[in-house]
């Protein structure tokens, strides 16, 4: 992001009357609500230490999708495979036709969608395109429907915007999702910017203003209100339908405002589990933590259910839609607002604060100023996000935030693991293969080069009674070496029956397919698309995901080598 704030455009923010504009539209739909507790309310559920339980709403979500549509899920992916083999003339393996004729069980599948701001929600987006059963080219090609054979489906920062916008907008396929297509739907507004609205100086600052006046209701409703809310009331405007290019400065409207992750259980697709259950990642800051969290912390994950952590550090869990409640007499709604969690999931901006001056005179200085300047809160981290403690006093000892009212979150990605990988390796969720995209920018030019997947074995070994992971390279190097970030890279095929690790399918953005010219290794910091480069990248997407089948170029028919597994069986992805 290029945030073009002056220090001087400062006095532009102004400050402002907290009362009167928290009457606004925006400012009240964002305002957490008190609420007396429905009877029997549990605030802390324990998952359980050696062997760990799933919350009773997952598991009959997910005992739901498997009896009632992942059986069809997997016979129309199956029949796509066989009918693209058999329009590009390619002979499947016998044990593949044995398997299409007959297939008994199916793989637990979850497809984790990584951070990278939006470029990673842009290429994720592509990825799951091409995965979209609902898209004739991506079925035609063999990889269309795994999507909707998919048991989880895992975001995090540019990936947790992809994954919340899409549950929001009911699942809807992914190109109406990003254009607006669909009756209905707002579309990113990509062309428009996070922050930098407008080459007027004087616009951009209205427009960062308002922003903070969108948050003066859950300053006075007494929650802490840091850069994260800023952050999610923009994020809002492009990730949560309700907002359009030419409306983004209507006080009457409440821009995603009030639309919270717990609603999303409302929807139809989600009412007929009919989309992954999704899971929304973010890394959490110690007391003592500076700028970036060790691989020790505890990683917590939102779903529509739950926010918590797995990590055995911590194994409990509050539910969503009572975020932020004191106690359960006293309860607290509207606070698990969706633009909130995905700017939970995508604050990286403690990375800026190498010092108190460093992190003024950042980008995000002027509004950090503006925060301290409007609402005066005392001994808080204004660059990260602040919710009180759900867990305050629990696992005292192997807890490390036990003593502390408010728990820092922050980006998902911050600790190296840029693929939000852990929700999937927990293993009460039976994942046993994983989709792993990955548009991280680990290169100079902005590709990926495997080292979330690095980072992630990292930690998936500090926590070796918890977590299995199959192997794979100690370093981006060795993945660059062997190139495996330039073709779906396939981890895990001769381990699962002495370990129970998944078979991690990596799909990386690590250059372009095909001879062409990339268009997908756009820098983190671009947060401006017109929609003919979204378009381009989309289509460049494609062609990387589904590398190895036959594809026609110019005219020309060409077999492109065919998947990168030499120890992989395909039948272990099938059952
Ligand atoms: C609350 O819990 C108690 C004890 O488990 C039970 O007897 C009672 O029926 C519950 N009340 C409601 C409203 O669920
Ligand atoms: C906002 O609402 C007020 C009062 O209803 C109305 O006068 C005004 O025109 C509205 N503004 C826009 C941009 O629609
Ligand atoms: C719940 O929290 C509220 C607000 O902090 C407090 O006033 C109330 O006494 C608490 N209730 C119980 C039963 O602890
Ligand atoms: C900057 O980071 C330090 C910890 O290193 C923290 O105490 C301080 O609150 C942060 N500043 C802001 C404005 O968030
Ligand atoms: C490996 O990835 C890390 C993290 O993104 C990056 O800092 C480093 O430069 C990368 N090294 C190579 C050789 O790509
Ligand atoms: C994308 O990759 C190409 C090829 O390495 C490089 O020339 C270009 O500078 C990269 N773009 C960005 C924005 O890093
Ligand atoms: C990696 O790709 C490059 C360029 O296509 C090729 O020259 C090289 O031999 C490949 N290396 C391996 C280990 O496959
Ligand atoms: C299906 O995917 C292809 C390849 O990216 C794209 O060109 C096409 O527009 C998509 N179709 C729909 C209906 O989204």
């Amino acid at each position: 992001m290029n945030l073009l704030i002056s220090a001087g455009l400062l006095a532009l923010l102004g400050s402002f009357s907290s009362l009167v504009v928290a009457q606004q539209a925006a400012a009240v739909a964002y305002a957490p609500k008190f609420t007396l507790c429905p009877p029997n309310t549990s605030l802390i559920r324990s998952a359980g230490t050696s062997k760990q339980s799933l919350s009773p709403s997952e598991s009959s979500y997910i005992s739901a999708r498997k009896s009632q549509v992942l059986p069809s899920a997997w016979s129309s992916y199956l029949k796509n495979v066989k009918q693209a083999a058999k329009s590009n003339n390619i002979a499947l393996p016998a044990y593949v036709s044995a398997i299409l004729s007959q297939p008994t069980t199916f793989p637990n599948l979850g497809i984790a969608t990584s951070g990278g701001g939006y470029r990673a929600a842009i290429f994720g987006a592509g990825v799951l395109n091409a995965l979209d059963g609902r898209n004739l080219t991506s079925s035609g090609v063999g990889t269309g429907g795994l999507l909707q054979a998919a048991s989880y489906l895992s975001g995090l920062s540019g990936g947790s915007w992809l994954l919340g916008s899409l549950i929001q907008a009911d699942f809807p396929p992914l190109l109406d999702l990003i254009f607006g297509t669909s009756s209905g739907l707002g579309g990113w507004n990509a062309q428009v910017d996070l922050l930098q609205i407008s080459t007027d100086p004087n616009v951009i600052a209205q427009f960062v203003g308002l922003l903070v006046q969108e948050s003066a209701g859950k300053f006075l409703t007494g929650f802490p209100v840091t850069f994260t809310d800023i952050w999610a009331r923009t994020l809002s405007r492009h990730f949560v339908t309700g907002t359009t290019a030419a409306n983004f400065f209507d006080t009457n409207l409440t821009h995603g405002a009030g639309v919270t992750l717990s609603s999303i259980t409302q929807l139809p697709t989600f009412a007929q589990h009919a989309q992954p259950f999704p899971i929304i990642v973010a890394n959490s800051l110690t007391a003592t933590d500076t700028e970036f969290p060790p691989l020790m912390n505890p990683i917590f994950e939102f779903t529509p259910f739950e926010f918590g952590s797995f990590d055995p550090q911590l194994s409990a869990f509050t539910p969503t839609q009572f975020l932020g409640s004191p106690n359960n007499s006293l309860c607290v709604t509207n606070m698990d607002q969706l633009g909130f969690v995905e700017g939970i999931s995508s604050n990286l901006f403690s990375a800026f604060n190498t010092s108190e001056t460093d992190l003024l005179n950042s980008n995000i200085g002027p509004i950090i100023s503006a925060l301290q300047s409007n609402f005066g809160q005392k001994n808080i981290r204004l660059d990260s996000s602040q919710i009180p403690n759900p867990f305050f006093g629990l696992s005292k000892g192997s807890f490390v935030d036990s003593d502390q009212t408010l728990l820092t979150l922050v980006d998902g990605g911050l600790d190296g693991e840029v693929i939000p990988l852990q929700p999937l390796l927990v293993k009460a969720r039976k994942v046993d293969t994983i989709i792993a995209i990955d548009a991280s920018a680990d290169t100079l030019d902005n590709f990926a080069a495997g080292a979330s997947v690095v980072a992630s074995s990292q930690r998936a070994a500090l926590f070796p009674k918890s977590y299995s992971f199959p192997p794979v390279p100690a370093s981006n190097t060795s993945f660059l070496s062997q190139n495996l970030t330039t073709r779906p890279t396939f981890f895990g095929c001769n381990t699962r029956t002495t370990d129970d690790a998944p078979l991690l399918i990596y799909i990386a953005n690590g250059g372009a397919p095909l001879g062409q010219t990339p268009v997908t290794n756009t820098t983190t910091l671009q947060t401006t698309y017109p929609a003919a480069e979204i378009q381009q990248m989309v289509e460049q997407t494609f062609d990387i995901a589904t590398q190895g089948i036959s594809t026609i170029k110019n005219g020309v028919a060409s077999k492109e080598k065919t998947r990168d597994c030499e120890e992989w069986g395909v039948q272990e992805l099938f059952g």
